[in-house]
């Protein structure tokens, strides 16, 4: 969002500049961009999106002193885990109330505004990744950070089924999507400005026959993350796909890390986006710097090992 307002600024400016004269403007623009583009980036400014390049990135970012680091981190401590069965009953008791949110679903006033699809849009969601993931860590629970309609948490359910598994499946999102979004996705509904984001996603769980191993928790990533922590709910698989700007990804890759249990698995998507600078990837390599870890690549998506 922050990148938009500043596209925004950059954009009234161009305009100002153009009304001087077409080839002074024109020279001037050039250079703004690129002092703009080259000051805001700590990352090399010719933007190579292949995989060669992640052990650059990283020698980049090794100048920094580890004492300099050290303010970086998330360290508070999170309550001892729970049970990963209890884990459903738990997340059901304290954040609905005690009731499932797919009990008696879809209440009679949204049942005609969703769709009933098996074409659920997504992206990446399908990727090589998760099977690869799911049938190496075979995990109990994922965590999911950014879930949208709820493609990637789907085929993940399949997957463990497939397996054998009996996998909880907790997908963490605020389910507003980002503004404009609806731009690209005019067929979920709205009711008085409200997207009904959060119940499309439901009913593609519920299509999917997968509500007995997903869970929905309707909260910004941050504050779900925190609840998830305090109530000691570990995960083996952590997915991050929320915002792809550096200060949303480097705050999910942090509370997501905190909750993995010894041996997870970190991975999230989007390595190569150009969105915020690479924010993504700024923000996993600086990670794995600080952590002494090492950053993989599978398809579109990054994956740190902690074993
Ligand atoms: C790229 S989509 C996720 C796609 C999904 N993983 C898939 O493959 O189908 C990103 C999602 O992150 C959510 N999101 C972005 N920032 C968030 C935040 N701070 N807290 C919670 N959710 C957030 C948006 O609502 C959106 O649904
Ligand atoms: C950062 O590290 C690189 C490679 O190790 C080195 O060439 C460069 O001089 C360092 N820059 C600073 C500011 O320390
Ligand atoms: C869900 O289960 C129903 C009833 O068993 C079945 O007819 C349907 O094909 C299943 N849906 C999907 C998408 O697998």
């Amino acid at each position: 969002m922050k990148t938009e307002q500043h596209n925004k600024t950059l954009s009234s400016s161009k305009a100002i500049i153009l009304r001087i004269t077409k080839p002074a403007a024109y020279f001037i623009l050039l250079l703004l961009t690129y002092t703009l583009g080259y000051l805001s980036s700590p990352s090399s400014p010719t933007s190579s999106l292949s995989p060669n390049h992640v052990s650059s990135t990283i020698l980049r970012v090794s100048n920094h002193t580890s004492a300099e680091l050290n303010s970086f981190r998330v360290t508070t401590q999170c309550s001892d885990p729970i049970p990963p069965e209890k884990i459903r009953r738990t997340v059901i008791d304290r954040v609905f109330d005690g009731t499932s949110p797919f009990h008696d679903f879809p209440p009679e006033h949204a049942t005609a505004m969703l769709e009933r699809t098996t074409k659920v849009k997504g992206w990446g969601s399908n990727g090589a990744v998760f099977e690869n993931l799911i049938r190496k860590v075979k995990p109990r629970v994922i965590v999911e950070v950014g879930t949208f309609l709820g493609a990637s948490a789907i085929h993940m359910a399949e997957l463990t089924h497939r397996f054998g598994l009996k996998t909880q499946i907790l997908c963490i999102d605020d389910f507003r999507g980002w503004t404009g979004f609806r731009d690209h996705f005019k067929n979920i509904a709205m009711l008085n400005g409200d997207v009904l984001l959060y119940y499309q996603f439901l009913q593609n769980v519920a299509f999917f026959n997968q509500t007995g191993s997903v869970l929905p928790l309707p909260f910004s990533s941050g504050s779900a993350l925190n609840q998830l922590c305090d109530w000691g709910v570990f995960a083996d698989l952590v997915e991050i796909d929320a915002g792809h700007d550096f200060l949303s990804a480097w705050a999910d890759v942090n509370r997501g890390f905190r909750i993995l249990r010894p041996g997870g698995v970190i991975f999230g998507h989007d390595y190569f986006t150009t969105a915020d600078n690479k924010g993504v990837r700024r923000a996993v390599d600086l990670f794995a710097q600080i952590h002494n870890l090492r950053v993989r690549i599978d398809g579109q998506h990054w994956v740190i090992y902690t074993t």
